[in-house]
């Protein structure tokens, strides 16, 4: 393990296996947000919670952040009282890690958090909604890659924006979700399985859903010639890149693509800067994306 501290709790108030991977606190606080899933085993929610940390260290680092990587993992439903119980535990760790929300929580879940612990980004009262930007940022990401045909794979708050956006600017757009009642939220949009998205032949496919999509069997299947989305760890493994590579399909980065909503949340609350000049900072993804593919 190259983790710095892991932390693994029942919660007293909701019995949920609650777990907090610290993975580097180098560069500052460790930073990463509080996801509620199930999982077939919390061994399960235990290596998400290591994987996702290490990202978000990576992710932090990229986007020229004083802050390492975290990652909080609730095991399961979200029970009454778990809030309270992460909440409990951010603090416990006295500032070396700050939460926010994730897959399964949002804002009005970090006011929660926070009335056990300050180390917390997203109320509504700071931050707020940090969806808008981590779409933005891969919008800008998008436009680096290029492209006139999308296949958005997720509707998720992050996958939905982006569809919306590339439908608005008038773009061929595949979507999927596992929830078949996400289908009625963009008419204008191709619908396929998700089974079937990324064999969708366009020009980038952006994963907006859950990690490690991309594999030795599933690469063979793409017809896109990039792929650049928010999900988190896209890659099952990291040598699953050259296989992309071989096929002569650019990869952006995913710690590189959603790093938006980290980015607006530590400008907003941490330098106080406007709304709009921290939007300006999340632009910049386009350029750090540009440098790293050589596109200058
Ligand atoms: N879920 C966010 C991410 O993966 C985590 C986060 C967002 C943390 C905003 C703090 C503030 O980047």
């Amino acid at each position: 393990m190259e983790h710095e501290r892991v932390v693994i709790r029942r919660g007293v108030r909701s019995g949920a296996v609650i777990i907090i991977a610290i993975h580097s606190t180098a560069r500052g606080p460790a930073l990463g947000g509080c996801r509620i899933a199930r999982y077939p085993d919390w061994r399960d929610g235990l290596e998400d919670a290591l994987r996702l940390s290490a990202a978000m260290t990576a992710k932090c680092a990229a986007a020229g952040l004083a802050h390492g990587g975290g990652k909080t993992v609730v095991v399961g439903e979200r029970g009454a009282g778990v809030l309270h119980d992460v909440g409990d535990l951010v603090e416990e760790l006295g500032g070396a890690y700050a939460t926010g929300p994730d897959v399964g929580t949002g804002p009005d879940d970090m006011e929660e958090i926070a009335t056990r612990t300050t180390h917390v980004f997203c109320r509504p009262s700071a931050s707020g909604d940090s969806s808008p930007a981590t779409a933005a940022g891969v919008l800008a990401a998008l436009r680096v890659i290029g492209g006139t045909s999308f296949a958005v794979m997720g509707l998720g708050h992050v996958g939905a924006r982006v569809a919306g956006r590339l439908l608005d600017a008038g773009h061929r757009v595949v979507v999927s979700d596992v929830d078949e009642s996400k289908r009625a939220l963009f008419p204008a949009a191709e619908w396929v399985a998700p089974e079937r998205i990324l064999e969708a032949d366009v020009d980038v496919l952006v994963p907006a859903a859950l990690g490690g999509i991309l594999t030795p069997s599933s690469v063979p299947r793409l017809r896109c010639r990039a792929v650049a989305g928010p999900a988190n760890n896209q890659l099952d493994r990291p040598e699953t890149a050259e296989l992309l590579r071989a096929r002569g399909i650019v990869w952006a980065p995913d710690h590189v693509v959603s790093a938006g909503g980290v980015i607006y949340a530590t400008e907003v609350e941490l330098h106080g800067s406007a709304p709009a000049a921290a939007m300006a900072r999340v632009e910049a993804i386009g350029d750090t994306l540009r440098r790293l593919l050589d596109r200058d």
